[in-house]
């Protein structure tokens, strides 16, 4: 699986370009199934969740190609409805292809996606999304069929502004004649980005980015214009340097980014003490010392603090002048990574949702193990940052969602190498 060898507490200095979003990517690479066309979408991260995605389309019938950030899609192909294959239950985003598919053949086999490293995962949103909608589920087991017998548009509540059901609804209710409003939707960049990209595709949604989603479906017509559309960059990759340049005092500029999406996680380090220039296309973050703790962060659905970030914030704030306190109230297991910051000399209690973190003069090197994505990526600021060598293993969980990162940290000065 392979190991991260860090040695730390190097000042770094300078330009990480920010990739395409990873959260953006999946919706729209599923998005492909709705109609069977050719595709072409820019700035793609080549990481292992968007290769799964492209897996798991060839799968389905489809042609997926990947070349130098651009993904050549055709899914003229598909000759399946069943989503269950082995690679399927690997990918826990593969879910995100039920609306698309039960759009394009009114019937859809998934497999459970079950939990992962951050909590239990459930669908029970998307499942009754789907059923307001008039789509018989039936859940058996490990896997879900869903038929589409006498779908119907109209109003959709979200009990929760879930980000995967919000899309699932969106993709499905693209083939539904009339109007159809989601109520409740989640706000985030990455659901206006897929609303973007359907539109530039020819469907016509408005809304994505409020509350409500509005979506005019058409049940007979297929747009048909073939367009190239470039994905957002990853605002929490963005966010996630940030705190990399807060952790071990240095500068670090960022292009290619989308502030208006950054806004909680600039404005928190701007109160923690680095001095950050916003002003032009990219974000200039210099920290000379030891930031100060912060009273509370609480993570929510956008436009709240994102849980996304939740893991890499508490890293920097490990080395804090101070006590601070981060409630997870997204998630109902996403503290995994405090066991293995606390082996780094970090003074970490959890308390039901509630980290307390008590700030540490300084991190020092230690074996560590990756039990999650974002936590990984926190394990590494936490490591860049400690005096001495930190050995972090099971190095895949980051290369789901990090474009290039040995490479991008390498080049602003860290000391960072692979072992099988
Ligand atoms: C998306 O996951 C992101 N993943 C996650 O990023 C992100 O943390 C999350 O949104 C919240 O912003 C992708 O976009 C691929 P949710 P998603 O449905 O859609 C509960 C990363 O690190 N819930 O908004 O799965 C759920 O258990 C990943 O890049 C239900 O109860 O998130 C969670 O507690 C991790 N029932 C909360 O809602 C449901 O049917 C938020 O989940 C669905 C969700």
């Amino acid at each position: 699986m392979g190991s991260l060898i860090i040695n730390g507490d190097n000042k770094l200095e300078g330009v990480v370009k920010v990739s395409g979003s990873k959260n953006s990517a999946l919706p729209i690479l599923a998005s492909t199934i709705l109609t069977g066309r050719e595709y072409i979408i820019k700035n793609v991260p080549d990481i292992d969740d968007v290769r799964r995605m492209l897996e798991i389309l060839t799968l389905l019938g489809c042609k997926a190609n990947y070349d130098n950030g651009i993904c050549y899609i055709n899914t003229k192909g598909l000759d399946t409805y069943d989503i269950t294959d082995e690679l399927s239950k690997k990918l826990r985003s593969s879910i995100i292809f039920l609306g698309p598919m039960l759009c394009r053949n009114n019937i859809a086999k998934i497999t459970y996606p079950g939990g992962c490293d951050i909590g239990s995962r459930p669908i029970d949103l998307h499942l009754s999304g789907l059923r307001q909608l008039g789509v018989d589920v039936k859940e058996e087991g490990d896997f879900v069929l869903c038929k589409a017998n006498n779908p119907h548009s109209g109003d959709v509540k979200l009990n929760y502004p879930s980000v995967g059901a919000t899309e699932n609804l969106m993709l499905f209710a693209v083939g539904l004649c009339g109007k159809t409003r989601i109520l409740n939707a989640a706000k985030e960049p990455e659901i206006i980005d897929l609303q973007n990209y359907l539109n530039s595709c020819g469907y016509n949604l408005i809304g994505a980015g409020t509350e409500i989603i509005t979506i005019y479906g058409n049940d007979n017509e297929v747009p048909d214009n073939v367009e190239e559309y470039s994905i957002m960059s990853d605002r929490i990759e963005a966010g996630t340097y940030l705190a990399i340049a807060a952790a071990t005092k240095s500068k670090i500029c960022l292009k290619s980014i989308e502030k208006e999406h950054m806004k909680c996680i600039i404005n928190l380090y701007k109160k923690v003490g680095c001095l950050i220039d916003d002003v032009g296309d990219y974000i200039y973050i210099i920290n000379n010392g030891r930031i100060n703790a912060i009273d509370k962060v609480v993570t929510s659905p956008y436009p709240g603090f994102p849980t996304d970030l939740q893991a890499q914030v508490m890293s920097s704030l490990c080395i804090a002048k101070g006590i601070s306190i981060i409630d997870e109230t997204v998630f109902e297991n996403r503290f995994k990574h405090v066991k293995e910051l606390n082996k780094m000399g970090a003074n970490i209690k959890v308390d039901g949702t509630l980290a307390i973190i008590k700030g540490v003069n300084k991190l020092h090197g230690a074996n560590v193990n990756i039990r999650d994505l974002r936590g990984g990526a926190a394990l590494i600021i936490a490591a860049l940052s400690a005096e001495g060598i930190s050995t972090l293993t099971n190095i895949h969980h980051v290369f789901r969602g990090y474009e290039h990162l040995i490479d991008k940290l390498t080049e602003i000065g860290a000391d960072v190498k692979i072992s099988e």
